[in-house]
């Protein structure tokens, strides 16, 4: 189903881009409805923005023609995202605030969907103590802002500030919508996990958690209830998901297991290591040997332990392989007993680890869909697409 998406357009420069920003979640198949702030009439015409958004340009918060139409409580519901781009330092310190002095600050307060922020502004703007303040407390409410990134800037000036460009941000927004999994509880795992060899060191791997925490985004969006468990990422919360932040790989089985009874679909999207060191010495090691040997014990295989649980989740795996991709992942589908597995190419030109694009090859028995390089986001998408189909032939086949 297409998302419903509420642009707030405030008073910058980089407003000329919300015209974009439009077409192009248009192209993608949004609805979209766009309120201005006074400031950003004088920056881009409600024209230009009514007519490649399809529907009336909104500013004013009490116009009694509007809210004879849709009023702004009844646009606040209407909106499965709210994202405001550009967003001023203005803005952001009014929203901050919790203020609700014009439409666009009292739709966020009035909704319940997610807020994405794109701030724009002057880079000595973004550094300010009030600004950097103002951004960790609606971070701290679970805001997404995304970017700004560093560049020249309207102003003349070189710094962080400019607004990110339009496809940029399309990349990482869930753009679809449905309650398919409605009542469903879904569990991911994502980011990498940390195996500890002394108080400061570790052995770990390049896991970024971007795939694991985009699909459990695109899993909210359908409607589950979503529990992501996650080792160490530099990534917060998505929306709506409840996030339990683990370190290990012993961890991240305990976290797993003490959470697994009551779901019905897992998805491992964690590159969890599969050795851990069998001794974690007590102090820092000391360099004064020549050589080293660590001594490493297996990990649990949390994903084959999931699905191996009488009456357990429908599960899916992901298999990264530097070659002969679809031969290990069917066997990794049947060894480890998966109802399906994402398989990709990892160290190539196709994507993987660190990335912002990968590419998919999905197997199931008796199937096989292969989803061509796109970035992650739009990626947990399409994935999420093929999980839920056959998650619900599946659940069809059991009634049947
Ligand atoms: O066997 P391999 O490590 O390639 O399998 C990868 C899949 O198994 C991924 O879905 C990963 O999250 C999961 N896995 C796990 N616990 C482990 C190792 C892998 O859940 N110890």
């Amino acid at each position: 189903m297409s998302i419903k998406v509420l642009l707030g357009v405030s008073g910058g420069i980089a407003a000329y881009k919300a015209a974009e920003l439009v077409r192009r979640l248009r192209e993608e198949g949004a609805q979209v409805r766009v309120v201005m702030t006074t400031a950003a009439l004088s920056f881009i015409t409600p024209l230009t923005l009514q007519a490649l958004s399809g529907n009336a340009v909104r500013s004013d918060l009490l116009d009694p023609r509007a809210e004879a139409g849709m009023d702004h409580i009844e646009l606040a519901r209407w909106a499965d995202l709210v994202l405001v781009a550009p967003a001023t330092a203005d803005l952001m310190a009014r929203l901050a605030a919790g203020l609700a002095d014009d439409l666009l600050t009292t739709l966020v307060l009035a909704t319940t969907a997610p807020l994405v922020l794109a701030p724009a502004m002057n880079h000595r703007m973004w550094l300010h103590p009030a600004t950097r303040e103002n951004l960790a407390r609606l971070q701290k409410r679970g805001v997404r802002v995304l970017g700004p990134a560093q560049g020249d800037q309207a102003c003349g000036e070189w710094g962080p500030g400019r607004m990110l460009e339009p496809t940029e941000i399309l990349d990482v927004l869930p753009l679809r919508v449905s309650s398919d999994l409605a009542g469903k509880r879904v569990m991911v795992t994502a980011g990498p996990t940390r195996e500890a060899l002394d108080p400061v060191r570790y052995i770990g791997n390049r896991s970024s958690g971007r795939m694991g925490y985009a699909l459990a985004s695109s899993l909210a969006a359908r409607g589950a209830e979503l529990v992501l468990v996650s080792g160490p990422s530099a990534l917060s919360a998505p929306h709506g998901v409840d996030l339990v932040r683990v370190e290990t790989a012993l961890e991240m089985e305990a976290a797993v297991m003490e959470r697994i009874g009551d779901c019905d679909l897992f998805v491992a999207a964690a590159a969890v290591s599969d050795y851990r060191p069998r001794d974690r010495a007590g102090e820092k090691i000391k360099k004064d040997r020549t050589e080293l040997d660590l001594h490493l014990v297996k990990n649990p295989d949390i994903l084959a332990r999931v699905a191996a649980l009488p009456e357990g989740p429908f599960t899916v795996g992901f298999a990264a392989e530097t070659e002969r991709l679809e031969e290990h992942a069917l066997d990794k589908l049947e060894k480890k007993g998966l109802n399906m597995i994402a398989a990709n190419l990892v160290g190539g030109r196709t994507g993987g680890f660190e990335r912002n694009d990968n590419a998919l090859l999905v197997l199931w028995s008796g199937g096989r869909k292969s989803l061509p390089l796109m970035s992650k986001t739009r990626l947990a998408d399409a994935l999420t697409d093929v999980v839920v189909e056959r998650y619900l032939a599946y659940l069809s086949s059991q009634d049947s």
